[in-house]
């Protein structure tokens, strides 16, 4: 088999040649990384597709769509001869989403959704040589869920395969090249490429979001540490800087979190269980409305996040709102420094702000996307900053504490 993978991971992915995007855009969006392909024992090249299941895919195709500005490329439904469930194929920039519901009562999908609700069951991942990876999953002990096939249409051929993740979700792994030759299809055999009538409004930038940056997971109370070490010992992944300490953690946001990241850094996840806290934790509120562990927020990442945010306000798409005490806080002006557009801009539009030794990154969070309170977005604008917001766990909640103290609330 020819490998078309250099030692070096410092390339763009076919995806992101496709979205127009450089290597320096990519550095700064998602802080991706040199590294040693070689030494990998489970090499990823990057995101493959995030697959959702929801109630209604043909609505929720069109939501994003007409509310966060994806692109139809490729469907799979009754019409090509898929009587289960329909597939919509959606993407922004270097990112897919496949959004698929229920079309046969009886369809797998509609117990996972009566279980779940809306939310992601497939984190797929693009890998050079399947067959390595699951070698490798199954030394280890990892659950292979679907072994290594190949599936061919007249677009070419696919190999891929599944091992199985926290909860009910699962890791799709994709060899998008066989045999030296690259698949040249819409998506994946099966599916058929479909545009849509919509036209985008005149003053929506041409893409809200350009990546995805990081999917974070929500774990059972007591086993973050089994699945980073999952992340670590079946998928080789790396332990990013980012460990929120009880300290901050249980007092503030009742949650834990640590992060593993691919050698690229492409893909990176964070992990969350519960803390035990004063208040309910929202990882706990998470876990009871998805029954089980599951993915909490995708975080997407932009290059203008007040652009992105004005077009998704626009388009009806509702944010968590931050208090004015947040901006006003000198401990927090202190803390931030410089950033690229004056505070004010921010608040007024509820953006966030973290800094660390590496530089400064913006952030967003929506409220949850569906009925249940489990999966949202997050948008997120770095410039240097290799974080995920840690420090505004604390700010977020001391801002408040600080204006429930003036009521004499405290
Ligand atoms: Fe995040």
């Amino acid at each position: 088999m020819v490998s078309t993978s250099s030692t070096t991971a410092m390339t763009l992915t076919a995806d992101e040649l496709k979205a127009d995007l450089t290597l320096e855009q990519l550095q700064q969006l998602v802080g991706l990384v040199e590294y040693d392909e070689d030494g990998d024992v489970f090499p990823v090249t990057g995101w493959d597709a995030i697959v959702f299941v929801v109630g209604n895919a043909t609505q929720t195709a069109h939501y994003y769509q007409s509310a966060w500005g994806m692109e139809l490329v490729a469907y799979s439904g009754p019409e090509n001869g898929n009587r289960d469930h329909k597939a919509f194929v959606l993407r922004s920039g270097s990112i897919r989403f496949v959004v698929q519901g229920a079309v046969d009562p009886d369809s797998t999908l509609a117990d996972h959704h009566r279980r779940h609700g809306d939310g992601v069951v497939d984190i797929a991942l693009e890998v050079p040589d399947v067959d390595r990876c699951v070698e490798q999953a199954r030394k280890v002990g990892a659950t292979v869920l679907v072994e290594p096939e190949i599936h061919t249409d007249e677009f070419g051929s696919v190999r891929i395969a599944a091992i199985a993740t926290y909860g009910e979700t699962r890791h799709t792994l994709v060899q998008r090249v066989v045999d030296g030759v690259p698949y040249a299809g819409p998506y994946l055999p099966g599916y058929v490429a479909k545009s849509s009538t919509r036209v985008r409004p005149v003053n929506q930038p041409k893409r809200i979001f350009q990546a995805l940056d990081h999917i974070v997971g929500n774990v059972e109370l007591g086993h973050m540490d089994e699945w980073v070490d999952f992340y670590n010992r079946v998928m080789g992944f790396v332990n990013m800087a980012e460990f929120i300490g009880d300290d901050i953690a249980t007092d503030y946001s009742a949650l834990m979190s640590k992060v593993v990241a691919n050698g690229n850094h492409r893909v990176k996840f964070p992990l969350n269980e519960p803390a035990i806290a004063k208040k309910k934790s929202q990882i706990d509120e998470y876990l009871e409305f998805y029954r089980g562990a599951g993915a909490q927020h995708l975080a997407v990442a932009t290059n203008d996040i007040l652009a992105s945010v004005d077009a998704l306000r626009d388009n009806g798409v509702e944010f968590l709102d931050t208090p004015d005490s947040y901006y006003e806080d000198p401990e927090l002006r202190a803390r931030i420094g410089n950033v690229r557009v004056p505070i004010e801009e921010l608040q007024k539009r509820g953006i966030l702000v973290d800094r660390d030794e590496d530089g400064y990154l913006l952030q967003i969070f929506t409220k949850p996307l569906g009925d249940r309170p489990t999966v949202f977005f997050e948008l997120i604008e770095r410039h240097g900053s290799l974080g995920f917001g840690k420090g505004n766990f604390k700010a977020l909640f001391e801002a408040i504490e600080r204006e429930q103290d003036k009521r004499g609330n405290l």
